[in-house]
């Protein structure tokens, strides 16, 4: 697709030597890409991205406008405060509900799948006719974590949790078709399940440098865009040292708010 930005970037060149450092925050593309945060302030860096989170069920701040937040149940510990807080962002435009953060990973959330059902049953499901409900989201982990703890999940849920889209993680080198592998795997397991949707809620290439980092996004998103069981994605993340660089979009920010 033609970018506008790079059109409008070209147009300006020729009458003036500053060239736009970014587009109109107004401007907000529906597109699949999201923006995580821990500070809601360094989302506006972003002229790209339909939606953000933060882990969290409350958005900490102020997002841009015509950026969707999307309030997360993190794990055991969240019950309090959690209906109030999805009333206030469903009647803030939310659409959407996530599940727990890697409930597979003993640091993170670290839920069984069985009480994993169990709590969202309890705490999400109910929200089925308001939101669209999404899953706990998994590591890349080997079994018994990542899409076999999914699995059982799914399997815990016996149809009852009201989920039509499923999360997942990546974390790896900058292996583009070992990414691309791992997303068609994670579509099948879902699709096996009848969820014909998946978001990747934080994918990072690792251990490589910045520029084999953004290389990896400028073939991953293009990719991503193109898969229609692929619902949303959001890179790992905004912060300093990451998309972020001293209140500036960083290199690898660049390329991911770019990247189409
Ligand atoms: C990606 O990984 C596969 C093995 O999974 C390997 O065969 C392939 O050469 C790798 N690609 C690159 C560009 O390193």
């Amino acid at each position: 697709m033609v970018s506008f930005t790079t059109f409008l970037i070209a147009s300006l060149a020729g009458a003036s030597l500053a060239a736009p450092t970014k587009a109109p925050l107004a401007k907000r593309s529906n597109s699949k890409k999201g923006i995580s945060y821990n500070d809601a302030s360094l989302v506006s860096l972003f002229s790209d991205g339909s939606w953000a989170y933060n882990w969290d069920m409350s958005v900490g701040g102020s997002l841009p406008s015509g950026v969707e937040y999307v309030p997360m149940f993190w794990g055991t510990g969240s019950e309090s405060g959690w209906d109030a807080a999805v009333q206030t962002a469903l009647a803030s435009g939310s659409t959407h509900l996530l599940g727990f953060n890697e409930p597979d990973l003993s640091s993170q959330s670290n839920i069984d799948a069985a009480t994993a059902a169990a709590l969202y049953k309890q705490y999400i499901t109910p929200y089925a006719s308001q939101a669209t409900l999404v899953t706990p989201a998994v590591t890349n982990g080997g079994a018994p974590m990542g899409l076999t703890w999914m699995e059982q999940f799914l399997t815990d849920c016996n149809g009852e949790c009201g989920v039509t889209v499923m999360a997942f993680h990546y974390y790896a080198d900058d292996n583009v078709s070992n990414f691309e592998n791992y997303v068609n795997q994670a579509i099948s397991t879902a699709a096996s399940y009848g969820i014909s949707e998946v978001w990747i809620t934080e994918f990072q290439a690792t251990g490589v440098s910045d520029d084999a980092q953004a290389a990896f996004i400028n073939s991953v998103v293009p990719w991503l865009d193109q898969q229609p069981a692929v619902g949303r994605y959001s890179y790992f993340y905004a912060a300093d040292g990451y998309l972020t660089s001293g209140g500036a979009l960083s290199e690898t920010g660049s390329a991911y708010n770019s990247a189409e």
